[in-house]
């Protein structure tokens, strides 16, 4: 394994939904600069964990956490911590793309913009650099005032990644970004999360167990509310320490 530092620790963490109990002792420590996948059965938790990263699970009445989970050191829900400047740091992309009913431009512009940024040439470069960033700039950089919904699934994802780009994130947390897509698509999200794991943190959950072994340097396998198992993706997919983890890699379940 890597010697990158640890960025996202996530420490004797339990999560409940009313009395239902979603996640159970969970620890786990995520380094920068790299790829973890969260894998498991659909159910097991992975989105659950994933949102609880960026406090999104905050919006949920009935969820409660306990442990703790740290974000280079500091604890994420410590009561003096800012919420919206928590979620610039921690970017997230969904399952569906969800681009805004507004121009390729707008949505990236959109989260500069609410965090004050007004001047013209300023969002200019940043649109150009978020587009970049996610490997779609020449394919919009004529059509930057058309809507994002008139676009391909592919592109509608690339610039949601474009827009949790532009606020500059350190962390990048993907759940399901390629299931909606098709495998062209696909190809160039998967490409594109590994160059930016040279600057971001990326978390990402796939039912796709492919998927994690091309793009991901880690791998944790949840059941039931419980990381069964954590280890590089390599060691995990080819030397299983967990019998549970064996019987959903090779199929037999999930
Ligand atoms: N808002 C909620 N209120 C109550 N229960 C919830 C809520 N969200 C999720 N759950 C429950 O928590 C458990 C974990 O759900 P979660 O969405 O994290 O699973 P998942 O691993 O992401 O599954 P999938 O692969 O289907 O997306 C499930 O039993 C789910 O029904
Ligand atoms: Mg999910």
């Amino acid at each position: 394994m890597s010697d990158h530092k640890d960025k996202v620790v996530v420490d004797h963490m339990d999560l409940y939904y009313d009395d239902f109990h979603a996640l159970k002792d969970i620890n786990l420590k995520m380094p920068e600069k790299e790829i973890t996948a969260f894998i498991g059965p659909s159910g097991c938790g992975k989105s659950t964990l994933l949102k609880s990263l960026n406090r999104m699970n905050d919006l949920v009445e009935g969820c409660k956490i306990t442990g703790k989970i740290t974000i280079d050191g500091k604890d994420i829900y410590d009561k003096k911590v800012d919420v919206n400047q928590l979620r610039k740091r921690v970017g997230m992309v969904f399952q569906q793309p969800n681009p805004f009913d507004m121009s390729i431009y707008d949505n990236v512009a959109y989260g500069p913009r609410i965090h004050g940024i007004k001047n013209r040439s300023q969002l200019d470069q940043i649109v150009e650099k978020s587009l970049r960033g996610a490997g779609l700039w020449d394919e919009v950089k004529d059509r930057l005032k058309r809507n994002a919904i008139g676009v391909s699934g592919g592109q509608q994802q690339r610039i949601c990644i474009a827009r949790a780009l532009a606020v500059e994130p350190d962390i990048l947390l993907m759940d399901e970004p390629t299931s909606a897509l098709d495998p062209i698509s696909t190809a160039a999200i998967e490409d594109l999360a590994m160059e930016l794991k040279e600057n971001y943190t990326i978390v990402i959950v796939t039912h796709n167990m492919q998927q994690a072994v091309r793009i991901s340097d880690r791998t944790a396998f949840f059941y039931l509310g419980e990381m069964v198992e954590y280890a590089s993706t390599d060691q995990l997919f080819s030397n299983p320490q967990n019998p549970k983890t064996e019987e959903y890699i090779t199929g037999r379940f999930g």
